[in-house]
């Protein structure tokens, strides 16, 4: 484009009236700023009447040798300025169509690409509606470490070590000190979530109302019911004069936001090495109103949490005085609990990260 320039300035070089010619039809093309304004200037400079054709006009008055010269030069000026306006065509059209080359079109007419939003997991949904129970109720949220000391796991929290919690069969190790020599102990991957119980209570004085969400991890065979990853919900509450009232009240409260108003609750005496008495927990079936359907095998209760008022000896191995403060504790299963919720047969749907699943709740 620019040699064309070029030559149509050397061209008519040493004759003025064409060179303002040239000059005139030049700054045409350039203002030029769309496709109709193109084919105007084309008419007026190409055209029949046009401006280019003029020049052959007065040919036959001219002596020969001019008459050649000029027809020559009008020639090539036509040719010059007819490949000037079509490449101003081009550019003005590719710039229309975004630079997109020949050949590959946008339809700024079809449907956009939908973005699907995620949502959350059910089992994060689930333990935000446990703890956000909880909130209501003055507790706060603290969490501790997937990979545990078996002092916070078990020693700490009374679980001598005989127990057989601590056999190789049910606890995941990540490694396993030699007794005799002088070592920090054990490191496991938590079994539960009531090692934060500890951490907490060493860190901080009473009084404590906490809930603690998190992972907790088992040697278990998996199946519809067990998985070697699991998730928790622990909560504790350590003041002076806590009672088991309190923690019967409270957990009746628990148990009739997340199940409904009008669930019952009802304490059967259990055992766990770090409350003492301990108790597992139902709620009457809300399937059956207590009737007995197949949710509930036919008793009309479900076990939803273990629970206790916290052991003098817990306490004693922090340092506490049990004599000055009492507490409850409990801890809940949330896969058990969101299964029972949402009638969910098999605890492994939840881990299979399929969207269909996923996307029910
Ligand atoms: N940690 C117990 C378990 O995993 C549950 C529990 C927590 C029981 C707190 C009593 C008090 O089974």
């Amino acid at each position: 484009m620019d040699n064309d320039r070029e030559r149509l300035m050397e061209l008519t070089s040493g004759r003025p009236e064409m060179e303002s010619l040239v000059n005139e039809c030049l700054a045409v093309v350039d203002n030029c700023g769309a496709a109709p304004e193109v084919e105007s200037a084309r008419v007026s400079m190409l055209g029949k009447k046009g401006k280019i054709p003029g020049i052959f006009k007065g040919l036959s008055d001219l002596p020969t040798d001019e008459k050649r010269a000029v027809g020559r030069i009008g020639n090539e000026l036509l040719k010059l300025i007819t490949r000037l306006l079509e490449e101003k065509g081009e550019s003005l059209s590719a710039a229309r169509s975004g630079d997109i080359p020949k050949g590959r079109v946008t339809d700024v007419s079809l449907p956009g690409r939908m973005k699907r939003a995620g949502h959350r997991h059910l089992l994060t949904s689930v333990i935000e509606e446990v703890i956000s129970i909880f909130i209501g109720l003055g507790y706060r949220v603290e969490t501790g470490p997937d990979v545990e000391l078996d002092y916070y796991n078990f020693e700490a929290l009374n679980q001598p070590p005989y127990h057989p919690a601590r056999s190789l069969q049910d606890t995941l190790y990540v490694r396993r000190e030699d007794p005799e020599k002088d070592n920090p102990g054990d490191i496991l991957l938590r079994t539960h979530t009531s090692p934060v119980q500890v951490r907490v209570m060493e860190s901080r004085e009473p009084p404590l109302f906490v809930i603690s969400p998190g992972k907790a991890y088992r040697r278990d065979e998996i199946d519809a019911t067990h998985s070697a990853v699991f998730h928790q919900v622990e909560g504790f509450a350590v003041d002076r004069g806590i009672s088991m009232g309190h923690l019967k009240g409270t957990l009746e409260v628990f148990a009739r936001k997340l199940f409904g108003t009008k669930r019952d609750v009802r304490f059967r005496p259990h055992f766990f090495p770090f409350t003492e008495p301990s108790a597992e927990v139902d709620v009457s079936c809300f399937a059956c109103e207590g009737r007995g359907c197949q949710l509930c095998k036919g008793v009309g209760w479900l076990e939803i949490l273990g629970c206790g008022m916290i052991d003098p000896n817990v306490f004693t191995n922090i340092g506490y005085d049990p004599e000055e403060h009492t507490g409850f504790a409990f801890g809940m299963g949330i896969e058990r609990i969101a299964m029972m919720k949402y009638g969910i047969n098999d605890i492994r749907t939840f881990f299979d990260n399929d969207i269909r699943f996923q996307s029910q709740f």
